[in-house]
């Protein structure tokens, strides 16, 4: 293997390096790195400022004294202030920039023990960077008055170092611990996706995108994700959390960004606005997919910029906060429908986490159904617990055919609290297994015939254009299609439907008022009879 060759970058220090009498009895940094009889040193860049050439100059003539064989160069660099930070690492960061290193055939060691501490901090920071790729390299004496001294390496990628490397792992460990909640799951893909979850909730501040369907825990981990940055003092503000489908205009707008006095009507004061709240903090916004593509530019333009205008005002305001986004849509898809802005989903999916469902994950059943028993002991104040056949057979059901976990954590939750609060004493028995057993499926007939008379009428005529209805729409619209697919013609569905109407005599002509309500959402008898 060829060898490199070593090259020292550091300053003069003006204190220590200093020249004069009886000066090779006394330590200097500088020249004690031409000294080390274990370190070969090719070449040495040394900076000064132009107030000590003179001093510069005689420290390379000591230090070619000692190491003749090393090209010794002086720099002469004008940082302004030495302790100012902003100019000096400005300055040294130009002139990295413009240093050609040659790594293939150089190893660069920067020296940090001279120069001010705003130098020697702006070294370290920039050999972080790796805007210098090297190594710090510092001096120092062993025992009182050596003159020779010696000298340690620090290389700064750390995971060369096994004990840092086991405190990171160890540190990785705990996350994950902390973002399950303790919970021993066993799902491959879900641990997977803790694990992920672990390193960039502490790497990164970019956008998190949940997925998943409801109940799957989406908003309970972008609060677990908060929890966490902040014990790992990576936030400082709030959590603060916005279920977008609650809100929609005018209050939407308001809520996010904030309004001035006067803005729309109502607007009686001034408001700060949600985004304002999570500066320094983590910003949940739930069921993105239903913010409207206003509120979709201006949220993009206040993560790109962090800067936004409240409602009504001229003045900008500036909030640097996090965003993790919620939903259980295909937000790609409604991209291609042009309801989802491109430019934002690109910039929020960069780390995008699909929760599974508890379907889709029976062997965690187990372990979530003790964590919810242990809350609901902690939260009642009494010790609950199964039977060992009733915790047999819940086991057993749960990841049966039947079971369809529909609102997956919420019903799980439920479960255990109808359960424990049903059972004597604490104790759940086999029998208060069977009922809760019967109470659930229940509830998920009742959310599949809703789901499916929905899909089946409204859907079937209406297409993708279904979902744009409010519940309480597409309730009317499902009974009005039920009772049309029955008639035989359109006199006859009016009747039924108007029935009360045509007893009062309220109204004329009945049919009519059936063309017009479909006409409105772009149906025809016709073709809905097709
Ligand atoms: N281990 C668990 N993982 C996830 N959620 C759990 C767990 N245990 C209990 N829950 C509870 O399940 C409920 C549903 O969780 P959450 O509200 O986070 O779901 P979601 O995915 O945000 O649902 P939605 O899409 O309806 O907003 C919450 O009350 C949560 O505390
Ligand atoms: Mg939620």
């Amino acid at each position: 293997m060829k060898c490199k060759k070593t090259v020292v970058l550091g300053f003069l220090g003006t204190q220590l390096d200093q020249a004069g009498k009886g000066r090779w009895g006394r330590w200097r940094p500088t020249i004690s790195l031409g000294q080390q009889q274990d370190l070969q040193i090719d070449r040495y860049e040394l900076f000064f400022d132009k107030a000590y050439g003179s001093l510069a100059k005689l420290v390379r003539q000591d230090f070619l004294q000692v190491s003749p064989e090393t090209i010794f160069n002086c720099h002469e660099i004008n940082l302004g202030d030495p302790w100012d930070f902003q100019t000096v690492y400005g300055g040294l960061f130009d002139f990295m920039k413009s240093y050609k290193f040659d790594t293939d055939n150089e190893e660069y060691l920067v020296h940090i023990t001279t120069g001010t501490h705003v130098i020697q901090i702006c070294l370290f920071l920039l050999t972080e960077s790796r805007h210098i790729p090297g190594k710090l390299i510092q001096t120092y004496m062993k025992k009182f008055r050596d003159p020779n001294g010696t000298y340690t390496i620090i290389d700064l990628d750390l995971s060369k170092y096994d004990k840092i490397a086991e405190r990171f792992h160890q540190e990785q460990k705990e996350g994950i611990h902390f973002l399950k909640s303790g919970i021993a799951t066993r799902n491959k893909q879900f641990n997977s996706l803790i694990r992920d979850l672990a390193i960039v909730s502490v790497k990164s501040d970019a956008p998190i995108l949940l997925t998943g369907k409801t109940g799957v825990g989406k908003t309970r981990m972008a609060r677990l994700i908060y929890e966490w940055k902040k014990q790992q003092r990576m936030v400082s503000g709030h959590f603060v959390e916005l279920n977008c489908a609650t809100l929609r205009g005018d209050a939407c707008m308001s809520a996010l960004f904030g309004h001035v006095k006067g803005a729309f009507t109502g607007a009686i004061n001034n408001r700060k606005g949600l985004l304002a709240k999570a500066d320094g903090g983590l910003l949940f916004l739930d069921e993105i997919c239903e913010l409207g593509l206003d509120e979709q530019a201006m949220l993009l333009r206040a993560l790109e910029e962090k800067r936004f205008f409240p409602l009504g005002s001229d003045t900008e305001s500036t909030s640097d906060f996090q965003l993790i986004c919620g939903t259980n849509r295909d937000l790609a898809q409604m991209v291609k429908e042009g309801k989802f802005r491109e430019d934002l989903l690109a910039r929020i999916q960069l780390w995008t986490f699909d929760i599974p469902c508890l379907k889709e994950r029976k062997e965690d059943i187990e372990p979530n159904l003790d964590y919810e028993l242990s809350l609901a002991s902690l939260r009642t104040g009494n010790l609950l617990s199964f039977n060992k056949e009733a915790k047999e057979k819940f086991l057993a059901l749960a990841v049966s055919k039947e079971a369809l976990w529909k609102s997956n954590f919420r019903d799980l939750s439920g479960a255990v609290i109808r359960m424990s609060t049903l059972s004597e004493g604490g104790r759940i028995t086999e029998d208060a297994v069977c009922n809760e057993w019967n109470r659930l499926k229940k509830q998920w007939r009742q959310d599949g015939k809703q789901d499916t008379d929905n899909i089946n009428l409204v859907k079937r005529v209406l297409g993708d254009n279904a979902s744009e209805l409010d519940l309480f729409e597409s309730c009317q619209l499902q009974k009005v299609l039920e009772v049309c697919q029955y008639s035989r013609n359109m006199a006859e569905a009016s009747r039924k439907l108007f029935a009360h109407t045509i007893r009062e005599k309220k109204s004329i002509n009945d049919s009519d008022r059936l063309r017009k309500y479909l006409a409105k959402f772009g149906l025809s008898w016709k073709g809905i009879q097709n």
